[in-house]
């Protein structure tokens, strides 16, 4: 494996279909990516469709039917459909992800709802609908489904507990989710976590599907996940012996993570799977738990993220002598927050020179403006990069799509999903209508637009 950034590019930051050809040139899915630039326009977003399935199949293969996609990482209607084809369940964390996962027609039985403040509205949705599971996160939202439960006599929902096992993840601070200090779930160490589930146990109206927990994501450390289990297994023993309730499942989240940079050395989904299926198997029996409650997982960015890739086109290139070298591309933080929001990294590579060593060191600015839209501080790029050049950069699958925006009027990118020898344009990129489709006061006649 490469282990110095300014090498050409290392493969395995890209889909398993990727090849680069004897002239230097990259191909996914057997299509040429340099020409989906022209074809398509900059920025695109796109996907290698093998890749998705194939990470799918790696999960499932392990968790067997306990493997719900996290749709926030990334979700149209092309994904729904590979998620409901590889036999996933779907988590939506919003009204929103709901009813896209609907009109995708996507089966209401296998959603998982989420959300730390799920509206009266939703839960009413949800419950009518007859999802899977509703995973409570709060006494008052308890209560609100206790209040919509009475008002109907046969719908008999099965909710799991969103439990905080109170442990460190050893990840970016916005995106930890199992510490004590979190505004996700019910505790374990102050007992709400126990007293929650002995309120919904004895409500004859509410079934008790078991518990979930969600520690964080982009996560690289087993031992957090293994710390988790423990308490989480222990919490689950407790419920069966004192009040005397068998448990069917316990989520275990998502927060896998994946590799950006060529440094950066996640477990695999195999060896992050068997590890959390041979500690729950041995703390079950450690417990004494008796109940044979099945593992499920919830990954999003481990399925989504090394399936895509965006593509750029160079626009501009600013020497700042002794300073550095700014490189703009048409794109940046309305495509890709994450880097602004987290400080995350990225590499970027040429497509067309796929095999060339990137000797040279530039800053990739984004095109808004803001001097924090940087994409990439410090990109080993070809020492020739040039303006007019496409530059791809991998593992944009998850949380760019999802988290784009129309930040300085930016219409957000075109999703292309590559397979076969195909190019298969599945969200269109936006346009000036789109953008002016919600203002009451604009005139689109007075550009010629109507
Ligand atoms: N389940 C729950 C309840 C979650 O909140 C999340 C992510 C997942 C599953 C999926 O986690 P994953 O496998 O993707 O790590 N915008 C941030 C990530 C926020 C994650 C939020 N919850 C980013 O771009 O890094």
């Amino acid at each position: 494996m490469t282990s110095t950034k300014n090498a050409p590019l290392d493969l395995g930051l890209l889909g398993r279909t990727a090849v680069i050809d004897e002239g230097g040139r990259l191909s996914i899915g057997g299509v040429d990516i340099e020409s989906l630039a022209q074809q398509f326009g900059t920025p695109l977003y796109v996907y290698d469709e093998v890749e998705l399935r194939g990470r799918c199949a790696e999960y499932r293969t392990i968790f067997a039917g306990g493997v719900a996609y996290a749709s926030k990482a990334f979700l149209c209607g092309a994904m729904a459909r590979i998620v409901e084809e590889e036999g996933l369940d779907l988590d939506v964390s919003t009204s929103g992800e709901f009813d896209l996962a609907r009109a995708f027609g996507f089966p209401a039985a296998r959603l998982v709802i989420h959300g730390n403040n799920k509206s009266a509205a939703e839960l009413s949705a949800a419950i009518e609908s007859g999802v899977k599971h509703i995973v409570v996160d709060s006494a008052d939202e308890l209560d609100r489904i206790e209040t919509l439960v009475s008002d109907s006599s046969d719908a008999y929902p099965t909710l799991l507990i969103r439990v905080n096992p109170g442990i460190d993840a050893h990840t970016h601070e916005y995106l930890a989710t199992g510490a004590t200090d979190s505004k996700f779930g019910f505790s374990i160490e102050s007992q709400d976590a126990f007293d929650i589930a002995a309120r919904i146990i004895r409500n004859p109206a509410l079934r008790f599907g078991g518990l979930h927990a969600h520690i964080g994501s982009q996560i690289f450390a087993p031992a957090s996940y293994a710390a988790a289990l423990e308490r989480l297994v222990a919490l689950i023993a407790r419920i069966e012996r004192e009040l005397s309730q068998s448990i069917g499942e316990l989520s275990i989240g998502g927060g896998l993570g994946v590799r950006y940079v060529v440094t950066d050395n996640p477990p695999t989904i195999d060896q992050h799977g068997q590890a959390l299926v041979s500690n729950f198997d041995r703390l079950i029996k450690e417990h004494g738990v008796t109940s044979e409650p099945r593992l499920s997982t919830e990954p999003g960015r481990s399925i989504a993220g090394p399936a895509g890739l965006t593509l750029y086109t160079v626009g501009t290139i600013k020497d700042l002598p002794g300073i550095r070298t700014y490189v703009s591309v048409d794109g940046g933080i309305s495509d890709n927050p994450r880097p602004a929001l987290y400080g995350a990294e990225y590499e970027t590579f040429v497509p067309a020179r796929a095999d060339s060593d990137r000797a040279r060191v530039v800053t990739i600015a984004g095109k808004h403006c803001e001097q924090g839209d940087l994409l990439i501080r410090d990109a080993y790029v070809p020492s020739d990069l040039a303006v007019g050049d496409v530059i791809a950069v991998p593992c944009t699958g998850a949380y760019g799509h999802s988290m784009a925006s129309n930040y300085n009027a930016m219409t957000r990118p075109a999703v292309v999903f590559v397979n076969d020898g195909k190019a298969r344009l599945v969200v269109r990129r936006e346009s000036l209508e789109d953008l002016l489709a919600r203002d009451l006061c604009s005139a689109p006649d007075k550009m010629g637009l109507e």
